[in-house]
């Protein structure tokens, strides 16, 4: 794939936008750091940014959104988190707050988990792109899996060329280090990372930081979980990839995006099954398929 590198312009953006409601993850910067951008209700779209950055690994994403609005429409402001939002948004915070049952999230955005990460930012292009594409947009640090994130359309450049369509250059991020992270989910203030905006919320978490994609970031389905089944047993709810058909499939094609984009709503499926138990069909472990067994294998532990 050839990488485009634009200066953020109308036509820029307007191209971004095109390539996004494509469903392709485009790299854009924000006032924290450059950001892998794609439509957070497409869940194949967001597949695409963990085979962009090879993550071997699922992390619930951060979610960006146009106002406070938006924000309360897919998650669930309570009193603290709301007066947060208005003190520091736009601005690098981020608000991990109860999903919204019916909004139209991806469970890949959250890894399955019941909350989100939710942040309006204040960069022009950020906002710019939400704005052409009307749609909440997940983005992770725009660098590939294990290397620091991108401050610059040339960090992004050099971790992800030839992995992404196109990257909208803004110039140097002013604040070159990611949101602060706060929970708002349980009545309390937690804080989960670190970042450009001091919060008092440390005095809730005892001044213990929960590193990032640590606090009960991995969700889990409840029932034993059986890995690289061949055929279920009779108690067994079978997740299907590929020739090996089970219950529910992955991906009938073994399309590894697809399997990605389908496997929390799957597993969330097995658990809500009648069967007491459930085997998945053996995933490769190549590209996207590291990811996924390393989720399926903290599922079955
Ligand atoms: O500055 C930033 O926040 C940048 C720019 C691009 O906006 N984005 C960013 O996103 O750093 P990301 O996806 O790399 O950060 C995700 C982190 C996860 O590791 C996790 O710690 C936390 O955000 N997070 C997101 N959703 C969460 C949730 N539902 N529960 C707990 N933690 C969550
Ligand atoms: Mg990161």
């Amino acid at each position: 794939m050839q990488t485009r590198v634009l200066p953020f312009s109308d036509e820029s953006i307007a191209e971004a936008a095109r390539l996004v409601l494509a469903g392709e993850p485009v790299a854009v910067p924000t006032e924290t750091v450059y950001g892998l951008a794609a439509d957070a209700t497409n869940a194949e779209a967001v597949a695409k940014i963990y085979e962009a950055k090879g993550r071997p690994s699922f992390n619930p994403l951060i979610v960006h959104v146009n106002d406070l609005d938006e924000a309360e429409r897919i998650g669930q402001f309570d009193k603290a988190a709301r007066e947060l939002a208005i003190r520091h948004w736009p601005g690098p915070l981020t608000l991990v707050v109860p999903l919204r049952p019916q909004s139209r999230i991806a469970s890949i955005v959250t890894a399955g988990l019941p909350t989100i990460g939710l942040r309006v930012p204040a960069h022009r292009a950020m906002q710019a792109l939400l704005r052409a594409t009307e749609r909440p947009l997940a983005a992770p640090s725009a660098n590939a899996s294990g290397s620091i994130s991108a401050t610059r359309a040339e960090h992004v450049l050099k971790s992800l060329g030839g992995r992404i369509p196109l990257i909208i250059d803004g110039g140097p991020t002013k604040r070159g280090i990611e949101s602060t992270i706060i929970a708002a989910t349980g009545g309390s203030l937690r804080l989960l990372r670190r970042g450009p905006i001091e919060i008092d919320a440390e005095a809730d978490s005892g001044g213990r930081i929960e590193a990032p994609g640590q606090l009960a970031s991995h969700y889990a389905p409840s029932k034993p979980l059986r890995l690289n089944a061949a055929s279920p047993e009779a108690d067994e709810y079978l997740i299907g990839f590929g020739s090996i058909g089970g219950d529910v499939n992955l991906s009938p094609s073994g399309d590894l995006v697809e399997a990605a984009a389908h496997l929390f709503d799957l597993l969330h499926e097995a658990d809500a099954s009648a069967r007491p138990r459930i085997a998945v069909a053996p995933v490769p472990n190549s590209g996207l398929g590291a990811a996924i067994n390393d989720r399926l294998r903290r599922a079955a532990t």
